[in-house]
């Protein structure tokens, strides 16, 4: 492996030489105006001159590659930095199974692989977006910081997509890199590429929920691509899911530690029954119903980011080496799935069905089932502290086919066990599966911030261990010098 040393003097810190790529870090520095100015205007709402204790990365060494320290967000360093390159790596699927990993990129893919910059770019800064208004609600200061974390990683991934863009694709590449601070989040005119990323994320549920599915659909996507013959893309992706998993890690514990309040708050008032919602909700916490319809929501919108269960788009990528499957490297097949089947879940004669397809057609639906699985383990965690609490309540994710506005399903109701529902029942009862407007309302009532440094709101548990080991009281975010 080569490891190139991170160079944090020049305006972008990187480990891929910018110093002696003029044309490149012309290009980056030019584009840095418009990014900072993206930053301040749909980056968080306030605090923008708080210091947070945020961990920077400042190198892809796996055993230490980031350091904690007191940072006011617009002045984070935000870098270009890409797993340490493999001496004599090939491409490892598709069609140019075995031939040596691309370093430039191939001219005949050259728009399919822009493509797959572009649309994973975009979700980057659209997160941000949507998290924008979360500060000023946060339960704890360790929240605030984690929400700012996530945040400016989000940017940092931007960067790397960006840095892809300027580098290998020319006039093109400048342009979506100028189009990706273009676009907005929500935005009727111009919003952001795939749907779950023009959604609301209105509330710290939200917030917890959608980092536990939705960035772990970007996991996934990270994995996919990281398997990629083109090379620069799949190092990108790789130190990128580093970052990722911290992301994951605010959503599973953020989830657990609401669920562990609720079940607490139950207990203290001698409550069993998880459906005594008005007497639950009284005690300053979400009831599990109410957790329930968040996931159901939030798995659903998820789900439709993998796609439509036969592509035509994902066979050929997959074909030409750009995106692999789920940990491609550990599977033990031909790595070019030109026969043989996969079985997918289609609507057929109005009924749920499995049906073979072909495997090269079948991928979108391969690798959601991957992320199903993967969901599934955090919902297993959740259901054990429930369960240890003695509260007789389960968190289950909703079948596939249930509130889905992409793929086979889009054209039907289901409920949240794939039973089929005719358009009026459906309608009467949407609000059993996802929340209603009450539930909003009082989700939102909930929503008060507590900024006293160690102490938690009403309806979270405090986490079992602070952020690089530091004690209950920590001070994460100085608000005081904002
Ligand atoms: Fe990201
Ligand atoms: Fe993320």
């Amino acid at each position: 492996m080569s490891m190139i040393a991170v160079d944090y003097d020049g305006l972008i810190p990187n480990n891929v030489a910018l110093g002696q790529d003029v044309r490149v870090k012309r290009a980056l520095e030019k584009w840095h105006p418009g990014y900072i100015g993206w930053w301040m205007d749909m980056g968080p709402e306030g605090f923008q001159n708080a210091l947070v204790y945020l961990r920077t990365a400042i190198g892809v060494d796996p055993k230490g590659w980031a350091k904690f320290d007191y940072v006011r967000m617009p002045q984070y360093r935000w870098g270009v930095l890409l797993a340490p390159q493999r001496e004599g790596r090939k491409i490892p699927f598709g069609s140019h199974k075995g031939e040596d990993a691309w370093q430039e990129v191939p001219g005949e893919y050259r728009a399919m692989l822009r493509r797959l910059v572009v649309i994973q770019g975009d979700t980057e800064p659209a997160s941000v977006e949507q998290q924008r208004h979360l500060g000023k609600t946060a339960p704890s200061l360790y929240d605030m910081r984690n929400l700012f974390q996530v945040n400016v990683e989000e940017g940092r991934h931007l960067w790397a997509m960006v840095y892809l863009l300027q580098k290998y694709f020319g006039a093109d590449g400048r342009e979506e890199a100028e189009a990706l601070l273009e676009r907005r989040s929500g935005d009727p005119d111009t919003p952001r590429m795939l749907g779950a990323f023009n959604e609301k994320t209105p509330d710290w549920l939200s917030f917890f929920m959608f980092t536990y599915f939705t960035d772990r659909d970007g996991k996934m996507q990270l994995e996919a691509l990281a398997q990629s013959g083109f090379d620069p893309l799949s190092r990108t992706c790789r130190f990128m899911l580093t970052e990722e998993a911290h992301h994951m890690f605010v959503g599973e514990t953020g989830v657990t530690r609401v669920v562990q309040r609720t079940c607490e708050a139950m207990k203290q008032a001698g409550i069993t029954d998880p459906y005594e919602i008005d007497k639950i909700r009284k005690l300053g916490v979400i009831d599990l119903p109410t957790i329930q319809k968040k996931a159901n929501l939030h798995f659903s919108l998820t789900l439709d980011l993998f796609g439509n269960e036969i592509s035509t788009n994902a066979a050929n990528a997959f074909h030409a080496g750009l995106k692999g499957r789920f940990r491609e490297d550990r599977l033990t097949d031909d790595h070019q799935l030109e026969s043989g089947t996969y079985p997918v879940l289609r609507l057929i004669d109005g009924q749920i069905k499995k049906d073979d397809a072909p495997a090269l057609s079948a991928l979108n639906m391969r690798l959601r089932d991957d992320y199903v699985a993967d969901c599934q383990l955090g919902v297993d965690r959740w259901n054990k502290v429930i369960a240890d609490l003695g509260i007789p309540f389960e968190i289950k994710l909703p079948h596939v086919a249930f509130h889905r506005h992409i793929g086979e399903f889009s054209r039907t109701n289901a409920d949240v066990d794939g039973n089929i529902l005719s358009p009026a029942e459906w309608t009467r009862r949407r609000t059993d599966f996802l929340p209603s407007e009450a539930d909003k309302d009082f989700i939102e009532s909930l929503m008060r911030p507590q900024f006293e440094k160690g102490k938690y709101a009403s309806w979270i548990a405090p986490p079992k261990v602070g952020i690089d080991n530091k004690p209950g009281d920590f001070e994460y975010v100085k608000i005081a010098d904002a």
